[in-house]
């Protein structure tokens, strides 16, 4: 079984970093095989690693319904998605990544993402770990991937509009009865002084502030000359902070990892 980690957070407050970043936290730390799942419809952790994506869980799922009268070489449906899906992941050298692309239209085609989620499960079985960048409204945790999720990191930005979504992510986890072990909020971009009613409110909602990720000129830079983040150099303010969050963890934090 894989340990599970998704990341959400309102848009634009550093998901897609902290999950490239913890890709190479787990690579270094752990020196296991990662299955990276963008499941954003706003798609750019490739670009966060490095890699280039060529298909989506998207575009596979039009293919189908297109020839879903005849798969090739006789094959079941399920079998032609199992086929497409591992055709789909970008295979790197650290990470592999299958990316969602955008979500179903209005017409339901639920014998059809109920095949791709078997189909991505057995994938996501294969890896030791799975790390699954979100949109916020957790969409596709609910109905796509797995809804088994051994960590959850929510990321907010410093202001109160951060906070607020990072809560209702909280609230929406347990009214979507998504089975999550453990949720920790990360507020990043964190520059000058910090309003000490955040925390209150924080505590009150019973979330743990695993910790704050200061504002880094570094990742500016990175993301302006559009070097992959992942290749942030290990002394960047980001890096230092963050991998040092992922060690308060603990090897527990992370399953042991199953006793390394
Ligand atoms: N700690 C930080 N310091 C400086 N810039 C950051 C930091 N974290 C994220 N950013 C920048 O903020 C923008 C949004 O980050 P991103 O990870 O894409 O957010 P999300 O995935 O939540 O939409 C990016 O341009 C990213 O480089
Ligand atoms: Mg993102």
């Amino acid at each position: 079984m894989s340990f599970i980690i998704a990341v959400a957070g309102k848009g634009g407050t550093g998901k897609t970093t902290i999950c490239g970043l913890l890709i190479r936290y787990i690579n270094e730390k752990f020196k296991k095989p990662v299955l990276a799942i963008d499941a954003d419809p706003n798609m750019n952790l490739n670009e966060v690693l490095g890699v280039k994506v060529d298909h989506t869980i998207g575009s596979i799922r039009e293919k189908v319904r297109e020839n879903d009268e005849n798969m090739p070489g006789g094959m079941s449906r399920i079998e032609y998605f199992q086929l497409m899906i591992n055709q789909a992941v970008v295979e790197g050298s650290k990470v592999d990544l299958l990316v969602m692309g955008r979500p179903e239209g209005s017409g339901c085609y639920c014998a059809a993402n109920n095949q791709i989620k078997k189909a991505m499960d057995d994938l996501s079985s294969k890896y030791a770990f799975t790390v699954i960048d979100n949109e916020a409204g957790m969409e596709h945790l609910s109905r796509h991937t797995t809804q088994n999720v051994d960590l959850l990191i929510i990321v907010s930005d410093s202001s109160w509009r951060g906070i607020q979504a990072g809560l209702r992510i909280k609230k929406l986890v347990e009214e979507l009865k998504l089975n999550i072990k453990k949720q920790v909020l990360i507020i990043n971009r964190i520059s000058g002084e910090y309003d000490k009613e955040y925390y209150e409110e924080i505590l009150e909602n019973n979330l743990l502030l695993l910790g704050m990720l200061p504002e880094d000129e570094k990742v500016t830079e990175y993301d302006k000359k559009g070097i992959p983040l992942t290749q942030l150099p290990e002394d960047s303010k980001i890096v230092n902070v963050l991998f040092s969050l992922f060690d308060s963890l603990g090897t527990k934090g992370f399953d042991g990892f199953r006793e390394l």
